[in-house]
Order: C-alpha cells, then sequence, then structure tokens
C-alpha cells in the first residue's frame, strides 16, 4: 500500500506540512509505505496548453512533472492533497501541479485508456485557512473533485480547518490527533488485509509488468500488486505498451524497479517469476511461483503472450478464492 502525499504549501514549518506529516505517519502506522513531495521545491512548469496530451497522451515540457510526479501518481494507491488556502483554492505551486494533470486526463478521456490501478486508488484533502468563512473550502473541492477524476482516483473525503493562520496553530489544534486517526483509518481501511504479491522477471518491462497490471485490473482490491526484475531495464518494453494499450490498458508513466530495491520497503507474501532469466535471484524465506512465460520479440508474440498472462493471472485469482 502506497500512500502519496502532495504538500503544497511553501512554508517549510507551515500548518499544512504539519497536518499532512500526521496524516502519513498515521497511515505508516497502520502498514503504508509513505512519500512526501514538497510541490514548492519541485520545478513543475504550468501547463501551456501544447494539447500533445490530447493527441499522443504525452506533456513535452520536461520537468519533474514528467519524471518524477506522473509515475508517482501512478504507482499510488492513495493520493493525500494537502494546501493551504490561497485565495480559495490552493496554492499557485500545487495548481500548476493539478492543471499539468491533464495529461492524464487525456490519456483517460482522448485516448480512452485506463490506468489499471485506477478502480481502487483513493484521493483525500487537506487544507487550512486563516478565515471562518462558510465557503472557505467550496472552489477547493471543486478543484481536487476534477484532479483525483483525472488522475484516476475516487475523491473520498477531506480534512479541512478554518482559523489557522500562524506557524504553530495546527500544532496546538485540540482534536487534530482524533481526526487525522480517524480519518486514516477509514481511508485505508480497503487496502488492509491485501496480500502482497510481487511479479519479476529480468529486465521488469515486460512481462511482470503485464502480470501486474492484470493482478490491479482483475482483483486490486484483493492484492497489494508489486513488480520488479533482477536487471531493471531502463524503460517498458514498447511491444509490451502497444499490445497493452491494444486493449485499452494505460501503462503509461510505469517505471521499471529492480527486486532488491523493492525488497528493502517491502515484504511481498509470494514471488511469481514470470520468465527464467530472474530464477538466480536469491529470495530467502518467501514463497515462489514460476510461470515460465517468454519476452516477445515482436507484436503479434507481444499480443499472445499478453492474453496467456490475462488467462493466467485469472486462473490464479480463481485458485486464491
Ligand atoms: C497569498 C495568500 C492567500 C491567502 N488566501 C487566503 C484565503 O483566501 N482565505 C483564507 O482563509 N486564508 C488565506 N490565506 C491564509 C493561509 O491559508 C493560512 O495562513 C494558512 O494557515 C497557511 O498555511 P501554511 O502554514 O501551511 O502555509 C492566504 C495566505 C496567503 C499567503
Amino acid at each position: 500500500m502506497f500512500v502519496l502525499g502532495l504538500q503544497g504549501s511553501p512554508r517549510k514549518k507551515g500548518n499544512t506540512r504539519f497536518l499532512l506529516s500526521a496524516f502519513l505517519e498515521e497511515s505508516r502506522r497502520l502498514g503504508a509505505n509513505t512519500q512526501m513531495i514538497e510541490v514548492c521545491q519541485k520545478k513543475i512548469d504550468p501547463c501551456m496548453e501544447y494539447v500533445l496530451c490530447e493527441k499522443k497522451g504525452i506533456c513535452p515540457i520536461d520537468d519533474d512533472m514528467k519524471h518524477e510526479i506522473y509515475p508517482l501518481l501512478r504507482k499510488a494507491d492513495v493520493i493525500v492533497t494537502a494546501t493551504p488556502i490561497f485565495f480559495y483554492n490552493t496554492t499557485a505551486q500545487l495548481k500548476a501541479l493539478i492543471d499539468r494533470s491533464q495529461t492524464l486526463w487525456a490519456r483517460k478521456y482522448k485516448l480512452h485508456l485506463t490506468d489499471p490501478n485506477r478502480k481502487w486508488r483513493r484521493g483525500y484533502t487537506l487544507a487550512v485557512g486563516a478565515t471562518r468563512g462558510k465557503n472557505l473550502f467550496d472552489g477547493l473541492h471543486l478543484t481536487m473533485k476534477y484532479f483525483y477524476d483525472a488522475v484516476g482516483a475516487e475523491y473520498v473525503g477531506s480534512l479541512t480547518y478554518r482559523e489557522i493562520e500562524k506557524p504553530g496553530d495546527m500544532e496546538r489544534h485540540a482534536t487534530l490527533r482524533d481526526d487525522v486517526q480517524a480519518a486514516v483509518a477509514t481511508l485505508l481501511e480497503p487496502f488492509q488485509g491485501r496480500k502482497k504479491i510481487l511479479f519479476t522477471c529480468r529486465e521488469n518491462a515486460c512481462l511482470s509488468q503485464m502480470a501486474g497490471a492484470f493482478a490491479q485490473i482483475l482483483a486490486g482490491d484483493k492484492l497489494d500488486v508489486l513488480t520488479a526484475g533482477s536487471q531493471p531495464a531502463e524503460k517498458l518494453n514498447p511491444l509490451m505498451v502497444e499490445a497493452m494499450q491494444e486493449k485499452g490498458i494505460d501503462m503509461g508513466f510505469r517505471q521499471t524497479a529492480s527486486i532488491n530495491a523493492v525488497l528493502t520497503t517491502e515484504k511481498p507474501g509470494l514471488i511469481i517469476s514470470m520468465g527464467r532469466d530472474d530464477t538466480a535471484v536469491v529470495l530467502d524465506g518467501i514463497p515462489r511461483e514460476l510461470w515460465n512465460f517468454t519476452a516477445p520479440e515482436d507484436l503479434n508474440a507481444a499480443r499472445r503472450v499478453r492474453d496467456a498472462i490475462e488467462a493466467r493471472v485469472a486462473e490464479f485469482i480463481k485458485g486464491m478464492a
């Protein structure tokens, strides 16, 4: 279970940061891996309406959004967006990130691609504002509703605080701890008790990526899916991406990872080796299965292996039940 926190305040010791830190700490206590992105320290240019996203599903702007944030938004099971209210909405830095999620919107609504984790991912909002106005968070909620829709997450709730102005105000808030505890328990509840499975192959560019995607699509509510390779490639195999795309499955912005790196933070209950080349990796104590697929050499082979993996994953899930 991976919880991504987007910290939208420019203040390093501000109220938003304190609130999000408490939220992520509680998430870790309940078993999540977490990462906080300091949005104001990232290079995220505003959307320039190049509209390439609507044609090709990519944004030509070369910045942290492309290299770091899109992949994290895809990887997350839960996205927690935290912001101070600036003029009834998010900070400008966070708004730039939100506007750039238009690329993910375009992949969903223009290219009709489905991110494998979309059905299960959840979005949550944290916000603070100095004043007491009844409508203080209305603008933010609307923005967040469409942000979460674009990135493929269900907007399930928020914690918002009025009359929070100076650094330290949030820390002194009487109900903060109880609020966070209750909110995180409810938010993470669907992810508790999922079986953690790691799919591996040599490069983590093709077979294990396909298996991971099908496992998420078919049983993301029961499986916490990880993928990795013994010698991870730099990029996904384009044949795999194309073959999956033909079925409407969006593999965009997924990254490869090394088995050793994944195992430093994750303890899978089962490892499934997809090919023959990663069998040398030592994985002590964790049960293993070998599925023996062969990486495809051309698009037709990629289509065949895609369908065979889908069937094998479906059979595996049936067996679990
Ligand atoms: C540029 C700017 C605009 C703001 N606009 C609002 C606003 O519209 N409504 C409000 O209640 N507070 C507003 N505030 C106050 C902040 O929301 C408040 O101080 C908050 O606690 C800051 O959170 P932080 O410590 O996480 O940065 C504004 C502050 C700034 C600097």
